[in-house]
């Protein structure tokens, strides 16, 4: 590959401003100085530092984001900070959310530039398992649990296929803890604390669920995806890459195709 497309691709900058790089002779491939752009890199076997920095080829990028209050899940955005926003990833150009948690929501948000394993995730015919933590104004009976995991009918008339809801904590008292990560364990003692698990990712799905019972979400928080488990050092707006078995588990997860 060029040497000026490498250095674009994996995101030290466009491709003008990489050419100029290697104009001011900041780039070296195996410690010689450059002045061609066109110049051909081994992605495997040569060695290229930018500013004396070391950078390396990577096709694909996994993060795993805790995606915090008050930011969209968008690549770019007039008005509002964005998830890649609070990036910094030499790759972050390319970076886009598999999925959306809306403005409110926070928890898992996976990042990526693969568009194939983003399809596989989102295709509504894979059934991708997501599961929630939610605080809801209302009081969970075993017939709101019943009507949940019969498949619920939206306001508009959508029937949604069946959904695992758990009461996990009522006035301070756990039912089911389940994984709840303990970071929410201020979340008020008034409200009952749900897990539910959809199949599905209709825009704000599960709020209208809710709404559907005459329940109201005050807080949600998006654990799992697909078999993937928030870290929980992660504190909000932080992110890693995913390991290697985190990925594999994404990758060739139980997925549905009907
Ligand atoms: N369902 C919602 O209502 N909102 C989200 O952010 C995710 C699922």
């Amino acid at each position: 590959m060029r040497i000026d497309k490498f250095l674009s691709h994996i995101g030290v900058g466009t491709r003008t401003e990489v050419k100029k790089l290697i104009k001011q002779k900041k780039v070296k491939i195996n410690d010689c100085v450059i002045n061609d752009p066109g110049i051909k890199v081994n992605d495997a076997s040569d060695q290229v530092l930018v500013c004396g920095e070391l950078v390396s080829y990577q096709e694909f990028v996994y993060l795993m984001l805790n995606k915090p209050k008050g930011v969209i899940s968008a690549t770019e955005d007039k008005r509002d900070k964005t998830v890649i926003d609070l990036i910094d990833h030499p790759m972050k150009s390319k970076l886009f959310p598999v999925g959306r948690l809306d403005k409110d929501t926070t928890g898992l948000l996976l990042l990526t530039n693969d568009g194939d394993l983003s399809h596989q995730l989102l295709s509504p015919k894979k059934h991708v398992d997501k599961t929630y933590y939610a605080l809801i104004e209302g009081c969970i009976t075993d017939e709101t649990t019943r009507a949940f995991k019969e498949g619920l009918k939206l306001a508009d008339g959508y029937e949604c296929m069946p959904a695992v809801l758990n009461l996990v904590k009522r006035d301070g008292i756990y039912h089911d803890k389940g994984q709840f990560p303990l970071v929410f364990d201020m979340w008020d003692d008034d409200k009952d604390l749900v897990s539910i698990t959809i199949k599905e990712g209709k825009f704000h799905q599960i709020k209208r669920m809710f709404e559907a019972v005459d329940m109201n979400v005050v807080e949600l928080y998006r654990h799992q995806m697909a078999g993937l488990t928030l870290d929980q050092n992660l504190n909000q707006g932080q992110y890693r890459e995913l390991k290697d078995d985190e990925l594999k588990e994404l990758k060739t997860g139980d997925r549905k195709n009907v």
